[in-house]
């Protein structure tokens, strides 16, 4: 699936009666399979980019294209299950067509064949995420969207998790936009990174990795943190000087 996104801005009313930019001139393309990674400070405005892309919020300048019949996929950046449900019901609910191979599979893979029966009040919040990723998976998205899924893991399983990422989306070819603070899964997952400023989030960088993700070594993962960080670092003594 290709997207392609001119989001020329977005505006908010806060509480006091004011309205504030979220995003400017957001403009960018994603081809069928790529994976683009946002990168950007708290508060930017990058879950509500998400929103937008996903076709829940309407409200804005600009234009998002993709085709009308793309099956999407989305994590939030809270896990977002219903409580009443257990595990597996979530995952149904949301894949009514899905059958029970695919889902047993996609159970085992994230860990979670002895939650099946649990309710989320009875999860951590590593469950309930993996469990929002078993949601959007179960879908067989043509586009994934995911907003920081791998935070509050710790680094063994955000690494297991993050490989389960690229293996699904390799082997489907889903166009995928992930939102994450974390340099290094930015560097290991994306084909296209996306670093935005302060808010109104813009696009600071728009970096493409030619190495296919399977074939990066340790040496260019490396040199692409080196570089997001040092572009990332260039913005904030910009802004500080001004
Ligand atoms: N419904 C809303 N009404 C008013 N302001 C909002 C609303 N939702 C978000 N905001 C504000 O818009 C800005 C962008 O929020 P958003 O959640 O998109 O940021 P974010 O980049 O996802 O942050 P984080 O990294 O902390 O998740 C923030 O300043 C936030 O306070
Ligand atoms: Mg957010």
């Amino acid at each position: 699936m290709r997207l392609e996104v001119n989001i020329a801005s977005k505006t908010l009313n806060n509480a006091a009666g004011g309205r504030y930019d979220v995003l400017a001139d957001i403009n960018f393309s994603l081809a069928a399979g790529e994976v683009g990674v946002f990168v950007g400070p708290s508060g930017c405005g990058k879950t509500t980019l998400m929103r937008i892309l996903a076709g829940l919020d309407h409200d804005y300048h600009g234009r998002v294209s993709r085709p009308a019949n793309a099956r999407i996929g989305m994590v939030f950046q809270e896990p977002r299950l219903l409580p009443w449900r257990s595990v597996e019901q979530n995952v149904r609910l949301a894949a009514p067509l899905a059958d029970e191979a695919k889902l047993s599979a996609l159970f085992a893979v994230l860990g979670l064949d002895a939650h099946r029966s649990h309710f989320p009040g009875e999860l951590s919040l590593g469950l309930a995420r993996r469990v929002a990723l078993a949601r959007a998976f179960a879908v067989e998205p043509d586009f994934l969207l995911l907003d920081e899924p791998l935070a509050s893991l710790d680094d063994a399983l955000a690494a297991r998790l993050r490989d389960q990422i690229a293996n699904l989306v390799d082997s489907r070819s889903v166009t995928t936009l992930l939102v994450t603070h974390n340099v290094d899964d930015a560097a290991r997952l994306g084909d296209r990174l996306f670093l935005l400023s302060s808010r109104p989030a813009r696009i600071l960088a728009d970096l493409s990795i030619g190495t296919p993700r399977r074939a990066r070594g340790e040496a260019e993962i490396a040199a692409i943190k080196a570089d997001i960080a040092r572009r990332i670092n260039g913005d904030r003594i910009e802004r500080d000087a001004s």
